[in-house]
């Protein structure tokens, strides 16, 4: 064992050395660092690798180490707090370290902004359902301005976890099954928050998470164990996480679960050789909440001591709530466990965030603000609303929808007015008193008078009379807006569900209205896809708005009125039914392809009384307009590797309505070294046409974008012959070809 842990040291070292060029200032940080570090004691180094939860601060897992931390900051054995609730107890923490400890290190402040802090736009999920990366980055500049006024320096934000699996109730919190898109969102994310200038007081830092592969757990159970090949990783997995480091962001967290046998936090595989030495990552990694002492519940740790030393040898710079590192730091540099070297490397890559966010020269810039001028700026209101309705998904709408002026609405359900759930999971210090409802938003759009509300039910039970008093309210109306689905509690961490149906509380809602003839539109508000065979059978319309954040009421009339027109798609199928989870269009074909959906040959891949295909696909959504793509031309039917492909297709909106859509390239690799997807996004175009409008869209698809990763795990492209596609969806079928010479 003891040679065992030589070897480790004697490699940390080694392979520390060999991280790639740094940029100026980065260097000039880690200037910083390095001199400070000469004047740190043991114990002070290993303070800013111990991050807290104050006594009263925000609880996101169980229970972490009840300490002093007003003693701890003044011993400078603490160096960054999560969960601090208010902007004057930030303030007084940094005050202490400032004033009352030996050096006076700042502390860094993080918390979970993950779609807004005030502002609250809607739950990632919806939000990439807009396929609009200016939109998202736009997202996170306003979440971070708002952030920094508080007080904070970091959020644990973006969220790069691909995932398939609508039973896992953190898909909420991701942009969906695509890593092509996930992609583009993580970094257009990473650039919001940190925008050009980390020091300035109105940028923060952003954190990638959870590295790596958080969102396969086996069968959707919440920090269940992850297993899949490495090449399925590099492919699917890997490529938000690394365009996030690609766009400069200054911290990662470890994810709670194993990968390859390994937990995350103690996995130098991923923590170093893939993050730092490969991806080219310069900044420091959290663990998440207590990962590192879970190495005990994951069995391959025997205490808190070879758990912090596996996690310092992995290069895993900061603990998490629990307080190992600072239990049983200076133990282990004693006892040669871990180098003295190591710690100074985990310290600096710490104090150069620091550094570079600007608190050695001013710790209290940030948070000291007029916040009243800063939250809920109507202006940024204005961006939340138009964000919520381009996230809202269109999947059925037989013509109820748009609604006439002044048409008389019986609004019924348990997210019409529910402030709280509209802000979903994660919501930051979103506050409900602020969330404009769906009742509001009906009332003030089609007239306080035309609107009959009734709750109708809660979630999963009954309200007693409910049934009754939502018919009564059905036969006054013209129309039945049912507001159903799952609240803020069934959506984000430990979520888990293995029912994806609308609870039968709710279905019985909309059987009953269903009965007094009345149009009946569906607004489903969930954080995660789901079973709807039946609301598509029944209802009229169904509209799916997520959990839309602060203006999600003003955003369903927008689109109800038809003021605007619905122009979201689906970032994530929604299943048939949930055994067929997980399921993702970027499927493989396998060696016994099913011939078509309705071919029953026996030795085929499908179901036996289910279909293979989900009940809608990646890349759904309608609109009140037609939109008809025609004329797709390869305009570069053989192209050098290393070249572009070009290809166009006309647009048309062939509807009545002005509109906006996303048309959506998918690429084939015919024939290749491993097996490879169905279909890959490799382009998208979010566009705008008035009604009877049509325009050329031309895609140009670098070759470097259609690298995979072969056997020896070499990640490049192939000649050969590609399929293309593009449509409104991933079913689409306007189809060309080229090659790659
Ligand atoms: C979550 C992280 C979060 C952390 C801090 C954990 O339970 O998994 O996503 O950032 O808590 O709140």
């Amino acid at each position: 064992m003891k040679r065992f842990v030589f070897a480790l040291v004697a490699f940390a070292m080694v392979a520390c050395s060999t991280a790639p060029q740094m940029t100026k200032e980065e260097k000039e940080a880690y200037k910083f660092a390095d001199k400070l570090i000469e004047k740190m004691t043991l114990q002070e180094k290993l303070g800013q690798l111990q991050q807290f939860t104050p006594k009263k601060g925000v609880i996101t897992g169980p229970a972490g180490e009840k300490r002093d931390v007003e003693l701890a900051i003044r011993q400078g054995t603490v160096g960054s707090f999560l969960g601090v609730k208010t902007t004057d107890e930030l303030n007084r923490l940094q005050k202490i370290a400032i004033e009352e400890s030996r050096l006076g290190i700042p502390l860094i402040f993080g918390y979970d902004i993950i779609h807004g802090c005030r502002t609250i736009f809607p739950e990632n999920l919806g939000m990439s359902c807009s396929w609009d990366i200016e939109a998202v980055e736009q997202y996170a500049r306003i979440a971070a301005e708002e952030t920094a006024a508080f007080g904070y320096h970091w959020t644990f934000s973006p969220m790069c976890d691909i995932s398939a699996d609508p039973r896992w109730g953190r898909v909420s919190e991701g942009a969906g099954e695509d890593p092509y898109l996930g992609a583009k969102i993580a970094a257009a994310m990473v650039r919001g928050y940190q925008g050009e200038d980390l020091s300035s007081d109105k940028t923060i830092a952003a954190c990638i998470k959870h590295f790596a592969a958080y969102g396969a757990p086996q069968a959707g159970r919440d920090y269940h164990t992850v297993d899949m090949s490495e090449v399925m990783f590099r492919n699917r997995y890997l490529p938000p996480y690394k365009a996030a480091v690609k766009a400069g962001a200054v911290t990662v967290m470890s994810s709670f679960n194993d990968f390859m046998g390994v937990p995350a936090s103690g996995n130098r595989w991923l923590m170093h050789d893939l993050l730092r030495e490969e991806l080219g990552f310069k900044g420091f990694v959290v663990s998440d909440w207590a990962a590192v002492h879970e190495m005990i519940a994951h069995g391959t740790a025997a205490d808190g001591k070879d758990a912090a030393m596996q996690g310092m040898l992995a290069h895993l710079n900061m603990d998490m709530a629990h307080g190992d590192y600072i239990t049983y730091g200076e133990e282990l540099v004693k006892e040669g466990k871990v180098s003295e070297k190591t710690i100074n490397e985990l310290c600096r890559e710490v104090l150069a965030v620091k550094y570079q966010l600007g608190l050695f020269d001013n710790p209290f810039k940030y948070g000291c603000h007029n916040h009243d001028e800063v939250m809920y700026r109507p202006e940024n209101l204005q961006v939340a609303r138009e964000v919520a309705a381009k996230s809202m998904v269109l999947l059925s709408n037989n013509g109820v929808l748009p609604l006439a002026e002044k048409t008389k609405i019986a609004l019924i359900g348990p997210l019409a007015d529910a402030p709280r759930d509209q802000i979903g999971a994660w919501q930051g210090f979103g506050e409900a008193n602020h969330s404009v409802t769906i009742k509001k938003g009906l009332e003030d759009r089609f007239g306080a008078k035309n609107v009959i509300y009734v709750k109708g039910s809660d979630f999963r039970a009954p309200i007693k009379g409910g049934i009754e008093e939502s018919v009564r309210a059905a036969r006054k109306a013209d129309v039945v807006v049912l507001s159903i689905g799952l609240g803020y509690k069934e959506s984000g961490e430990a979520t888990s569900l293995t029912e994806i149906t609308v609870p039968e509380a709710q279905q019985a809602l909309l059987d009953a209205v269903k009965k007094t003839g009345k149009k009946v539109v569906v607004l489903l508000g969930t954080g995660r896809a789901m079973d709807l065979r039946n609301e598509i059978e029944k209802a009229d319309a169904v509209l799916v708005t997520w959990h839309g954040g602060t203006m999600e009421g003003p955003a369903v009339a927008d689109l109800l009125s038809g003021d605007k027109n619905p122009s979201g798609h689906l970032t994530m199928s929604f299943p048939y039914c949930v055994g067929q989870a997980p399921i993702h269009y970027n499927m493989k074909t396998t060696g016994r392809p099913r011939k078509s959906p309705t071919n029953n040959a026996k030795y085929s891949s499908r179901y036996m009384y289910t279909p293979n295909e989900p009940l809608f696909p990646f890349g759904y959504g309608l609109s009140y307009s037609e939109f008809e793509y025609s004329d797709l031309q390869v305009l570069t039917p053989e192209v050098e590797l290393g070249g572009e492909v070009k290809i166009s297709v006309k647009v048309t909106n062939k509807g009545k309505y002005d509109g906006e859509d996303v048309a959506q390239l998918y690429v084939r690799d015919v024939v290749a070294e491993t097996t490879r997807p169905m279909r890959e996004l490799k382009g998208f175009e979010r566009f705008s046409l008035k009604a009877g409008e049509s325009k050329v869209i031309t895609f140009e698809v670098p070759t470097a974008d259609l690298a995979y990763c072969h056997r020896d795990l070499s990640f490049k492209a192939d000649a050969g012959e590609f399929k293309v596609w593009v449509g409104a969806d991933s079913t689409a079928e306007l189809e060309g070809n080229f090659i790659i010479k």
